[in-house]
């Protein structure tokens, strides 16, 4: 493992912070998935007993904390919808003392950047007693996760340094969309994705979204400089995703922030939007772009500052960013980027410490 990692990975160069050079190599971590997977026929190339065990299940359960467990959130739609196995995501801390009836045949998916999170590996001892296997998903193949699962996948995402995580969320993305086609692949079923292809899409939209930063710098200005609280709203895959952009956005800029589903709104949250208040919603997912647009309309009415972030083909006028289309399934890996930068350039005008928030570990080893 030492030997991925270069000098280059964990020296900051003529970045500012760990976190802006982190959200720039997302490409290449995409692109380097796709080279670690991909075998000499252009074929998925994954463990055989991995995917006899993706086989042998009836049913998947994540766990995962942070970041990782707002991936497994996305990584279910995957395994469910393309793979079709069942899956439940739990935040581990939750698990170890609400342990849900488990199906016959469980398989246990741990997702850890650090692989070192003492919250999931207390359910992983609790699961291995009860004898049931565990994969670990991790971008630290050596770590205490990683040897005490039966399998491991790698994320070769290099080191994430910015205690803020951008680059393993989103190689966590790609490694479980991977997972997800290899299962169904072994399974017989019809496909019409072929994920490494996408992957390579997704990381050339990612390229160009990093190199537009001045427009999310703008947009963090307006909409983040003066503001003590913040909402995202999205339906579907979009919902997944604002709440990690809430989790970005309230861990480095201290602002107080959260991810909503835009039809619960009505039921309670939306008591809080006040003249001004930033909602940002993101609307890439086309079976409800037109009642997220609905729900924006409900807080502008109530005085809202409203910003959306829509996909190339659903976008209207008045949109403040448009993303280049990506697959249905993948656009996750997009959008997540703009609010990744919309977070970082909150925390730079807020005179935050980027890199190392207060009260917050990279690594959280105790439970
Ligand atoms: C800490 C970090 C988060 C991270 C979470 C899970 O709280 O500050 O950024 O998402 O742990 O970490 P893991 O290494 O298990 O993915």
């Amino acid at each position: 493992f030492t030997a991925e990692i270069d000098a280059m990975d964990i020296e900051k160069g003529t970045y500012p912070h760990f976190m802006l050079k982190e959200i720039d190599e997302q490409p290449f971590v995409m692109r380097k998935i796709i080279q670690e997977y991909q075998d000499e026929q252009d074929n998925i190339k994954l463990d055989s007993n991995i995917r006899q065990a993706m086989m042998d299940t009836d049913r998947v359960y994540i766990i995962a904390a942070g970041t990782s467990y707002h991936a497994g959130l996305v990584g279910k739609q995957f395994i469910e919808k393309i793979a079709n196995v069942p899956v439940e995501v739990h935040i581990a801390s939750e698990f170890s003392y609400n342990m849900p009836l488990l199906s016959e045949k469980p398989l246990f998916v741990f997702i850890s950047q650090s692989g070192e999170t003492a919250d999931s590996r207390s359910v992983l001892v609790r699961i291995k007693e009860l004898g049931h296997p565990a994969l670990t998903i991790t971008n630290v193949p050596g770590s205490t996760l990683s040897r005490e699962a039966n399998y491991t996948l790698h994320l070769h995402a290099g080191p994430e340094i910015a205690v803020a995580s951008t680059k393993a969320y989103t190689a966590q993305i790609a490694v479980l969309a991977i997972l997800a086609v290899d299962t169904a692949k072994a399974k017989g079923l019809d496909l019409e994705f072929d994920p490494l292809k996408e992957l390579g899409i997704a990381a050339s939209v990612m390229e160009s979204l990093t190199d537009q930063k001045e427009a999310f710098e703008k947009i963090a200005k307006e909409y983040f400089s003066e503001t003590r609280n913040a909402f995202f709203i999205g339906r579907g895959m979009d919902y997944f995703v604002v709440q990690e952009a809430a989790l970005k956005l309230k861990e480095i800029s201290y602002i107080q922030a959260e991810g909503f589903a835009g039809g619960e709104l009505k039921h309670g949250t939306i008591a809080l939007i006040e003249d001004g208040t930033p909602v940002v919603a993101l609307s890439t997912q086309e079976n409800v772009n037109y009642s997220i647009r609905g729900n924006v309309q409900e807080v502008a009415a109530r005085g809202a500052n409203t910003c959306i972030i829509s996909l190339e083909g659903l976008e209207q006028e008045s949109d403040t960013f448009v993303l280049p289309h990506v697959h249905d399934l993948l656009t996750p890996l997009v959008s997540v980027v703009p609010m990744q930068l919309l977070a970082y350039y909150a925390a730079l005008h807020r005179d935050c410490d980027v890199d190392k928030p207060r009260n917050l570990a990279k690594s959280v080893t105790v439970e």
